[in-house]
């Protein structure tokens, strides 16, 4: 997710107190500009999202030499956000005109994009609903058995929005404490829910400044926290364990793994990653079902062989 430029570069393995899973750089962006979420689609074809422009990329990780190709340019936007597949290859985004000073968007600029990719060689765009009273709408996720609508975290209002996407109907879906930022004096970046995900009924979310993952029943009931580190987005496994996109205060960034069972919490990519947004998982074969793509905000796509972690 969105905060503040990083600076780093993308350093070398070195001795860690961990076994670091291994890593690998598979794309930085020419212009060194942030990479902001991403989805996989069946193909295994990769979208990715940049906050820097509003042209939707794709990358083909089985490509002899991939690189970013432009799938659609979305108008009245600058940059765009979370994405997430509703319907077998149909995917929701968030567009917007994004200022990343003010760590806001326009009054009236966000807007959900339907991609459609099931409809023939170019992908069909629509625009499907906005969110005009959004204060930074981030991440984006899916409601497995429910294609119509989509979740959105506004890390800035601190809240959960839900968006129909047949219908164009918003509303807040969920407001509480946990999801809001400590507030305006606290340090920047003033970021509250930033990554979501929905999983088996389950609400699962990071706040970024207050460092914490958690998760609720999307009808109601107490927020549990279960970890605790400066995360943007994250991705969840088949057995439910979570893959965060984590700032590391002695390093550029690593990724920490969570199991909500057990609330076990450990970093498995200690300092090898430059400022890490967002992961998400192969999808075609044992193979690629076991690498965990990386986008960063420092421009790079980066995969990591979680075979080693015991999956
Ligand atoms: C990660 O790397 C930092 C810097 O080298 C080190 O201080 C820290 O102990 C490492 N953490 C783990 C879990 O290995
Ligand atoms: C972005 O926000 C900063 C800080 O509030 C402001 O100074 C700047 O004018 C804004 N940029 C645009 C393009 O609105």
């Amino acid at each position: 997710m969105l905060w503040l430029t990083p600076t780093f570069i993308l350093l070398p393995l070195c001795a860690h107190a961990i076994t670091p899973l291994p890593i690998k750089l598979l794309f930085q962006t020419a212009d060194g500009s942030a990479l902001e979420n991403l989805a996989v689609r069946s193909s295994s074809e990769l979208l990715i999202t940049s906050t820097a422009s509003p042209t939707l990329l794709t990358f083909d990780p089985a490509a002899k030499n991939p690189t970013f190709t432009d799938v659609v340019t979305f108008p009245n936007a600058n940059g765009l956000l979370g994405i997430g597949e509703i319907r077998p290859d149909v995917f929701a985004v968030v567009a917007s005109e994004i200022n990343v000073t003010s760590l806001s968007t326009a009054p009236g600029s966000v807007f959900i994009w339907t991609v459609d990719f099931t409809v023939g060689a170019a992908p069909k765009a629509t625009r499907a609903a906005s969110i005009p009273k959004a204060g930074l709408a981030n991440g984006l996720s899916a409601v497995p058995g429910n294609p119509d609508v989509v979740l959105v975290a506004d890390s800035t209002l601190g809240l959960t929005w839900e968006a129909n996407v047949r219908t164009g109907a918003v509303r807040v879906f969920l407001q509480d404490e946990a999801m809001t930022p400590i507030g305006t004096s606290g340090p920047a970046p003033a970021l509250g829910i930033n990554g979501l995900h929905v999983r088996d009924g389950e609400l699962f979310f990071t706040n970024t400044q207050r460092r914490t993952f958690s998760r609720v029943a999307p009808s109601g009931g107490a927020v549990q926290q279960l970890g605790t580190g400066e995360f943007d987005d994250f991705t969840l496994d088949e057995e439910g364990r979570a893959w965060l996109a984590t700032s590391l205060p002695t390093s550029p960034g690593g990724l920490t793994l969570i199991d909500p069972l057990t609330n076990e919490e450990r970093i498995v990519v200690n300092t090898t990653l430059n400022a890490p947004s967002s992961a998400a998982f192969g999808r075609v074969g044992a193979l690629e079902t076991e690498t965990l793509f990386i986008t960063t905000k420092a421009g790079q796509l980066v995969s990591v062989d979680t075979s080693a972690e015991g999956v």
